[in-house]
Parts: structure tokens; C-alpha cells; sequence
């Protein structure tokens, strides 16, 4: 009797696993370029802040960050951002459509709700948005976005005038990765 059950389901879950809807291959394809670029990017940043310490790390990531973000895009074939309501980088600055999600997940953090993992957006007929949050996880990172001061805060206004990315806590959204793919 039990196998009357099995084969059907099995059957049907072999199809969709064996095609895929254009919504889960953006979603896969969103996963893997934003934990590739997390991975090169924290990677560095710890080694960085290891053998040349904070100030030595700040000049690495303001003059690689964004060639390592490109690497990362054109390997996996996608179109890949950092943004963030309070960027340094005033290239990494959302749009006003992102903003509204920005302000959607920091709420949630700063209730200290769970964020989901991503939120998928259809933009065109053939452009999906798969958008990652970056939270604030570990206390290396608040060297140079939290209360920054002395040598490295003059470095950071030095290189970046416009800077409004200071003033983070642990738990706190410091922004969102955004990967875009045709489909
Ligand atoms: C050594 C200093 C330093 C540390 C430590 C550091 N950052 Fe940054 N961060 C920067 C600089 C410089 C920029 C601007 C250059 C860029 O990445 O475009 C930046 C930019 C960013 C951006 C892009 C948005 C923006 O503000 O322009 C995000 C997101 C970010 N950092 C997250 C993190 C997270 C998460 C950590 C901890 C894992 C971290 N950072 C640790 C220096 C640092």
C-alpha cells in the first residue's frame, strides 16, 4: 500500500528538482554570489587586519573592495552592489525603492526580530534583484563602523569626507548586498 504514496511523490519531486523555476535558479544564483563575495571579502579583511592592522586593513578595503566586488560579479555573471542607509562609499548609496527595504529590515533589527534571508524582486521582464542582508556579526567590524576614534577616524574622513558609516552595534543591519540577474 505505502508504495501506491512514494512513487508519485518521488516522481514529482525528481521533476521540479530536474527544471527549476526562473524564481529558484535567481535565488541560487543570488545565494552564491553573495556568500562568494562575503567569504572573499571577510577573508581578506581578517588577514588584512592581522598582518597590517586597522589602518593598513582601511586602505586595503577602500582600494579593493569594489575591484573585489567586480571579480566576484563577473565570475558568477551577475551585477553585484553593496548599499547601506549610512554607506562610506557614496557609490555604495541605494535607490529609493532599496531604501524602503533598507528601512523595512532595520526596523526589524533594531527590534531585535529575526531578518529573513533575502527577498527576491522580479525589476523587468527579464531582471531579478535578489537582496541579502549584512548584519553587523562580529566585533572586528565595529574597528571601523563603530565609535571610531584617534588615527583611524582621520584616516576614514580623509578617504571618505561623506562618511556616515559609524555608530554601529552588534545586531545592527549595516546594509544589504544586491544581486542582479537576468533570467
Ligand atoms: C579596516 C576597516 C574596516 C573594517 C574592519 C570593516 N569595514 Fe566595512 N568598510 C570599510 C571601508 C573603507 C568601506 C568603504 C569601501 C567599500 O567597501 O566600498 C566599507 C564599506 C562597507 C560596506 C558597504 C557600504 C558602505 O558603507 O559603503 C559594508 C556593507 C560594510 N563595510 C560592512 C562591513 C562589515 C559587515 C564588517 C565586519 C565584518 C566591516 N565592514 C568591517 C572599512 C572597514
Amino acid at each position: 500500500m505505502k508504495y501506491i504514496f512514494v512513487i508519485p511523490l518521488t516522481l514529482a519531486s525528481t521533476l521540479l528538482w530536474a527544471s527549476p523555476s526562473a524564481e529558484e535558479q535567481a535565488i541560487a544564483k543570488g545565494d552564491e554570489a553573495s556568500s562568494l563575495l562575503l567569504q572573499r571579502l571577510g577573508g581578506e579583511l581578517k588577514m588584512q587586519m592581522q598582518t597590517n592592522g586597522p589602518l593598513g586593513a582601511l586602505n586595503f578595503c577602500s582600494q579593493n573592495a569594489l575591484p573585489l566586488t567586480e571579480q566576484v560579479a563577473k565570475e558568477t555573471k551577475t551585477s553585484i552592489k553593496r548599499i547601506s542607509l549610512k554607506n562610506r562609499n557614496p557609490i555604495n548609496t541605494p535607490t529609493s525603492q532599496e531604501i524602503a527595504l533598507l528601512n523595512q529590515w532595520e526596523k526589524l533589527a533594531n527590534n531585535s526580530q529575526p531578518l529573513p534571508p533575502y527577498e527576491l524582486v522580479k525589476r523587468s521582464d527579464s531582471t531579478m534583484i535578489y537582496y541579502k542582508p549584512i548584519v553587523i556579526n562580529n566585533e572586528a567590524c565595529l574597528k571601523c563602523h563603530g565609535n571610531v576614534e584617534g588615527d583611524l577616524a582621520k584616516a576614514i574622513k580623509t578617504a571618505y569626507p561623506e562618511d556616515k558609516a559609524t555608530g554601529y552595534k552588534m545586531g545592527d543591519l549595516r546594509g544589504i548586498i544586491a544581486v542582479e540577474m537576468p533570467h
